[in-house]
């Protein structure tokens, strides 16, 4: 890396309709913040920012459930995952929003920039319109059976039941969500970024990218390559929520959501730096790295180069180090399903300990295949990584040299072999973390700077002051010097991961302005003679009670899902179990209708007389809706022989006839297939 590029870097728009999760910091937040802080330390010349996708959809269905503007919608979700991210120390330089003037001033002149070259191409299309709303309907506002599987209510772009990708016209009976309407297809011209002619010069890019992770490159390679190759794709809206369209006929028409959430890093860029922002973007010095979950790589590797490719003043993509997804206890996480931990949630729960959280996501982070989040896990490592790993050898070191030496570094005088080679191995950790830091290997650093933390308590561990300190307080001393080059060191490599506990390292250590990584390259960080300050502890224990009450609220997620897929279910759910014996006590037969006529003055209940087998008897039943006593006569039946009689209506019947009751409460009679005796028992 020379030292004269402008590195920007940026960590996907989270869209503004959800608060963040861990799947969102795994996935490329916390990535991107431990890269950045580590190139900040490196002294290189690095800008950070991210911003709410305050547009698409998604935003518009959420508004109109709660009743409320899209508007009032993003401004919630905009604070809280800005504060949220504040609060867990994601540094980023500017934390924008779509729906900034800066944002809609920006998009609208690189959507002119493109129009007015050509790059767009107008293409009339047939789209659903619902005719009562007078509005066009995006793919999410129609629904209807899923030609695939039969579900009712199934999307225009996807059926949730079985999962196949569909488009609005796919749908058998489709209806608009917004009225309940029959939409009808009508013609609209949107504008299309023609990616089928992009294609060999996204192909020349995508083949000129050094180092790419082979998930992100496979990815754009088999859409490049896939059957037709690539398509001409919309991007403009018949949409009210979004970026107008800044041109002539088209009025009601807004960009496609994933056309401006990009610009969006620009326009972060041009708030943050109205009068630099340009040399980030622009010209050869630029180097620009987009941190993203796998679910956006197709508009971060295809889509936003082809843009830029196309506007011909901005640097492409060095980097897009995209990230597989985290799961939540063997589940996918899911902000819908609230199957999720909530970084507010977390923040409130487990209060200054932000580092537990960064260091179990960096340790168990998704970079080469979707990964698991357990709270068990969580707990484990805390307890036995942190605790009883780092933050024990740090206790060990800072407390020994305050009992032994009031917290003065002692001069170490001839050091041995040993005390040599654990300070040799400080900067060899260090050269290791920074190259797996600079190929994007988040885990692969984190764990080598556990393993200096190992390596220290191994020192430790052999040497054993404490017994030395009774024959030798000399060696001692020398013993607690080395191992405090390695605390400094620990407090140098962890910043980017765990900037919190550094911080509260340099403090015990006495260290005043925040170390460069260079520092790692020394042996001697911390100077013979110097005071150190008081000693805390690192880390806590986290007890069994706290990830239990963690699994408690995943548990009652789940049940509340439940009993909400039951309330939402049409029929009715399961009576309770009856024993077999019960069972066995019920006297079902076929019977045959001999009369049939109305009860007087009930306009419900027909009165019958039906053959059983048994007896002739008279039934009376509430069907006189549905039937009449004409087209029942002859008709066999289901007859519930051994209710006990009841008047009804001044008639005793004696049994009950069975109906099949459909979800609309439509009465089918059950009749034996090909006619059978009367009395046949049924069981
Ligand atoms: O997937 C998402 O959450 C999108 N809102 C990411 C947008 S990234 C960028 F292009 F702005
Ligand atoms: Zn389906």
């Amino acid at each position: 890396m020379s030292t004269n590029k402008k590195i920007m870097v940026t960590a996907a728009l989270p869209y503004a309709n959800g608060p963040i999760h861990i799947g969102h910091l795994a996935g490329c937040y916390l990535p991107s913040d431990i890269y950045v802080r580590y190139l900040r330390m490196r002294g290189r010349d690095v800008k950070f920012v991210c911003g709410s996708d305050e547009h698409g959809v998604p935003i518009t269905i959420k508004a109109k459930n709660e009743g409320i503007t899209p508007q009032e919608v993003v401004n919630r979700y905009n604070k809280m995952m800005q504060s949220a991210f504040e609060e867990f120390g994601i540094s980023f330089d500017h934390y924008s929003r779509t729906s900034s003037e800066q944002h809609h001033k920006n998009a609208k002149e690189f959507f002119m920039n493109l129009y007015q070259k050509g790059a767009l191409e107008a293409q009339d299309t047939e789209q659903y319109y619902d005719p009562e709303a007078g509005q066009f309907l995006a793919d999410r506002y129609i629904t209807g059976t899923c030609p695939k599987c039969g579900h009712d209510e199934a999307y225009g772009d996807q059926c949730e039941n079985c999962g196949t990708s569909l488009s609005p016209t796919e749908l058998i009976n489709p209806k608009s969500a917004l009225s309940g309407a029959k939409p009808e297809l009508r013609n609209t011209t949107n504008w299309f970024l023609p990616l089928d002619k992009l294609s060999a010069d996204l192909r020349t890019f995508l083949e000129s990218r050094e180092n790419w992770k082979p998930n992100v490159l496979g990815q754009c390679m088999s859409w490049l390559n896939s059957g037709d190759g690539l398509k001409p794709r919309a991007m403009t809206r018949d949409l009210n929520w979004g970026v107008p369209v800044p041109i002539e006929g088209a009025k009601g028409k807004v960009m496609y959501v994933w056309f401006d959430a990009p610009i969006g890093y620009i326009s972060a860029t041009q708030e943050l730096l109205p009068n630099d922002w340009e040399a980030y973007w622009k010209g050869d010095d630029a180097e620009i790295v987009h941190f993203i979950g796998k679910d956006n790589i197709v508009f971060h590797c295809i889509i936003f180069p082809a843009m830029l490719q196309q506007h011909g003043e901005y640097a492409l993509p060095k980097q897009v180090p995209a990230n597989e997804f985290l799961n939540l206890e063997g589940r996918k996480l899911s902000t819908s399903k609230n199957w999720a931990v909530w970084l507010h949630e977390y923040l409130e729960d487990f209060p200054g300990q932000q580092d537990v959280l960064r260091y179990v996501l960096t340790a168990t982070m998704p970079e080469t295949k979707d990964n698991d989040f357990t709270w068990a896990d969580f707990q484990q490592r805390n307890n036995s990584e942190l605790v009883a790993g780092f933050g024990n050898f740090v206790n060990r070191v800072m407390v020994l040299t305050h009992k032994y030496y009031d917290g003065v570094v002692q001069n170490p005088g001839i050091l041995t072999d040993a005390d040599r080679e654990a300070l040799t191995s400080i900067s060899q950790y260090g050269r290791r973390i920074a190259k797996s830091l600079e190929e994007y290997k988040f885990r692969e650093a984190i764990g080598e700077a556990m393993n200096l933390a190992r390596l220290g308590n191994k020192y430790l561990q052999e040497q054993e002051p404490w017994k030395v300190y009774k024959q030798d307080a000399e060696r001692a001393g020398a013993i607690l010097y080395v191992a405090t080059q390695i605390t400094a060191a620990l407090s140098i490599v962890f910043k980017p991961f765990l900037p919190g506990t550094s911080a509260k390292l340099h403090s015990m250590l006495a260290i005043k302005s925040s170390p460069n990584w260079e520092e790692t390259e020394k042996e001697i960080i911390i100077a013979a003679g110097t005071q150190l300050g008081k000693s805390e502890l690192l880390f806590a224990k986290i007890e069994d009670a706290q990830v239990e009450q963690q699994r408690a609220k995943l548990e009652s997620t789940i049940q509340e899902k439940q009993e909400e897929d039951l309330e939402n279910q049409k029929h009715n759910p399961q009576k309770e179990n009856i024993s077999f014996d019960q069972f066995m006590e019920i006297d079902l037969r076929v019977g045959t209708i001999l009369e049939a006529e109305r009860v007087p003055k009930a306009d419900r209940l027909l009165k019958f007389t039906v053959d059983t087998g048994l007896d002739k008897r008279t039934i009376v039943s509430g069907i006189a809706q549905q039937f009449t006593p004409e087209e029942m006569i002859g008709k066999q039946v289901m007859v519930l022989m051994n209710l006990p009689p009841r008047k009804i209506r001044g008639v005793i019947s004696q049994g009950m006839l069975l109906m099949a009751e459909d979800t609309d409460g439509k009465l089918r009679l059950m009749t034996p297939e090909d006619g059978a005796e009367s009395g046949s028992v049924i069981g």
